[in-house]
C-alpha cells in the first residue's frame, strides 16, 4: 500500500512559499507528488514510492534520467569553463556544427535556454524579414508562454474559432496579430492567408501536434504549407522543440522531407539540461544583431551556457549511435501494438496514437485529424485511467490529452509491467464506469 504522508507535508511546505507549490502552470498534479530522485526510467517521491515514468518532464529526457555520459560531460564542462559571456566558447561552435550537420534547414544556429525564447525569436525574425505582423498558429499547438503564441491550446469547445489566450494580462494587440487555423485543414489555411493577403509574416507549427497527444500531419499537408508559404512570401517555422532529437537527429523535417525556413529546438536536445536553439537559412539568421549587419535583437546572459552545450553534445553523441532510434521506436511500436490489443480484447471505444517513442490512448473512436476531433475524448476516463496507474507505480501525467514518452533507458520488462497494469486498470474501469461527476476533473 502506497502512502503519501511526506508528499503531502512537503507539498504543504511548497505551497507556503511557491504559488500553488509548483514552478510551472501544468505541474500541479494529483496526489501532490514531491519528487526526490530520478534514475533511468524510474522516479521516486518523498515517501519512497517508485514509479516507472512516462512523463519524462514533458519530453526532454530521451535517454532516461541522469544519463551517466551526459552527466559526466556536464561535470567536465563545469570543471573546464563557467560562463564567460563574451565572444564564444568551443562548446557553442561544436554544437552549432552538429545541428547544421543534422537538421536539414539549419545553415546557422543561435542558442537560448528555453523553447519559449526560441519561438519568440523566430516570430520576431519572421516579422522583421517580411515587414508584416500576422502569425498563423494551429489550434492545439503550444509554442511557449509569450503573448505572441500562448493561446488556443486545449480550448473549451465554446472557445473554438476565437482567440483563447492562456493568460490574463496578455497584450490584446499581440493576441490580435495571431490567427488560428485548424491542423490538417488546408482550406482553412488558404482562406486565412487570402483574407489577410500580404499581412502574414509566418506560419508556425508543431509538425506533429504533440501538445494534444499525437496528431500526425496528413499526407501532403506539410508539403502544401511549404508551397503556400513560398508562394506568399511567408516564413515557415517548424517548432521541433518536442519532435527534434526525440524522433530523429534531423527532426521530423528529415523524416517527412519538408524543409522549413526556420526551426526551433529544445527539450530532448540535452536530455534534461536547459538549452534551446533557433536555426535556419543563412540569409534569415544573419539578420540577427549577433551578426555585424543584423538588426533583429537577440540576447541572453545565459545563452550558449557551457552546461547546456556539453549536455547537448553528449546527448547527440548517444543519439548518433546506430542502435538508438531503432530501440526507441521499437519500444514505442510494442507499446502501441499491445495497448491496441488490450483495447480490442476489452471492447473499449479507444484509439492508441503515437509516433516513435511517443504514445497515448485517447478514449474516442478515430480518426483524429485535429483538435476538434479530440473534443470527443472521454476526458474523465482518460484522467482516471492515469490516476489508477499512478497507484500501481506507473506515472503518466493525469491530465487530459497529454502524451507519454519512452526513453532509451526503458526496458522490455518495464514495458511488460506497464501493459499488465494497464490491462488490469482498464478492465476494472470497464466494469465500473467513471462517474459522470468525475467528468469535471481533468487534472
Ligand atoms: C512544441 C513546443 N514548443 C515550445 C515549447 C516551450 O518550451 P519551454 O517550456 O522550454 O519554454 C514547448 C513546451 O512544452 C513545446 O512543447
Amino acid at each position: 500500500m502506497r502512502t503519501y504522508t511526506n508528499n503531502e507535508k512537503r507539498y504543504q511546505a511548497a505551497c507556503e512559499v511557491i504559488p500553488g507549490g509548483v514552478n510551472s502552470s501544468l505541474r500541479r498534479c494529483w496526489p501532490y507528488p514531491v519528487f526526490v530522485r530520478s534514475k533511468g526510467a524510474v522516479i521516486t517521491d518523498a515517501d519512497n514510492n517508485e514509479y516507472i515514468d512516462y512523463h519524462a518532464a514533458f519530453g526532454p529526457n530521451v535517454l532516461g534520467y541522469n544519463d551517466d555520459a551526459v552527466d559526466a560531460a556536464v561535470s567536465q564542462a563545469i570543471e573546464d569553463i563557467g560562463l564567460i559571456g563574451v565572444g564564444t566558447t568551443e562548446q557553442e561552435i561544436q554544437l552549432a556544427q552538429k545541428i547544421c550537420q543534422h537538421v536539414p534547414c539549419a545553415e546557422k544556429v543561435l542558442f537560448s535556454n528555453s523553447g519559449s525564447e526560441a519561438t519568440y525569436a523566430a516570430i520576431r525574425l519572421a516579422r522583421a524579414v517580411t515587414s508584416r505582423k500576422k502569425i498563423i498558429k494551429f489550434q492545439g499547438a503550444y509554442h511557449g508562454w509569450h503573448d505572441y503564441l500562448a493561446m488556443n491550446v486545449i480550448s473549451a469547445p465554446e472557445k473554438l474559432g476565437e482567440r483563447d489566450p492562456l493568460s490574463a494580462g496578455s497584450l490584446p494587440e499581440a493576441i490580435e496579430q495571431t490567427l488560428i487555423c485548424s491542423f490538417n485543414d488546408l482550406d482553412d489555411v488558404e482562406d486565412t492567408v487570402r483574407a489577410h493577403k500580404g499581412e502574414v509574416a509566418g506560419i508556425i507549427l508543431e509538425p506533429i501536434l504533440h501538445n494534444i497527444g499525437c496528431v500526425l500531419p496528413q499526407p501532403g499537408f506539410l508539403e502544401a504549407l511549404r508551397e503556400i508559404t513560398r508562394r506568399e512570401g511567408i516564413v515557415l517555422i517548424f517548432d521541433e522543440v518536442i519532435t527534434g532529437f526525440r524522433h530523429g537527429l534531423g527532426g521530423y523535417q528529415k523524416i517527412c522531407g519538408v524543409t522549413p525556413d526556420l526551426t526551433t529546438l529544445g527539450k530532448s536536445m540535452a536530455n534534461g539540461y536547459p538549452i534551446s536553439a533557433l536555426c535556419g537559412k543563412r540569409e534569415l539568421m544573419d539578420r540577427f544583431r549577433t551578426h555585424p549587419d543584423g538588426d533583429v535583437f537577440f540576447a541572453g546572459t545565459f545563452n550558449g551556457h557551457p552546461v547546456g552545450c556539453a549536455a547537448a553534445l553528449a546527448t547527440i553523441e548517444v543519439l548518433e549511435r546506430e542502435s538508438t532510434y531503432p530501440h526507441l521506436f521499437g519500444l514505442g511500436e510494442r507499446m502501441r501494438k499491445e495497448l491496441s490489443e488490450i483495447i480490442s480484447r476489452l471492447g473499449l471505444k479507444a484509439t492508441v496514437a503515437g509516433f516513435g517513442s511517443v504514445f497515448l490512448t485517447y478514449f474516442l473512436e478515430g480518426p483524429v485529424r485535429n483538435y476538434s476531433d479530440l473534443l470527443r475524448n472521454d476526458a474523465a476516463l482518460f484522467v482516471k485511467y492515469r490516476k489508477d496507474l499512478i497507484q500501481r507505480g506507473i506515472f503518466k501525467l493525469p491530465m487530459n490529452l497529454k502524451r507519454n514518452h519512452l526513453t532509451l533507458s526503458h526496458t522490455e520488462e518495464q514495458v511488460s509491467r506497464t501493459l499488465e497494469a494497464s490491462e488490469d486498470v482498464l478492465q476494472r474501469l470497464v466494469k465500473q464506469p467513471v462517474a459522470a461527476g468525475a467528468r469535471e476533473s481533468q487534472s
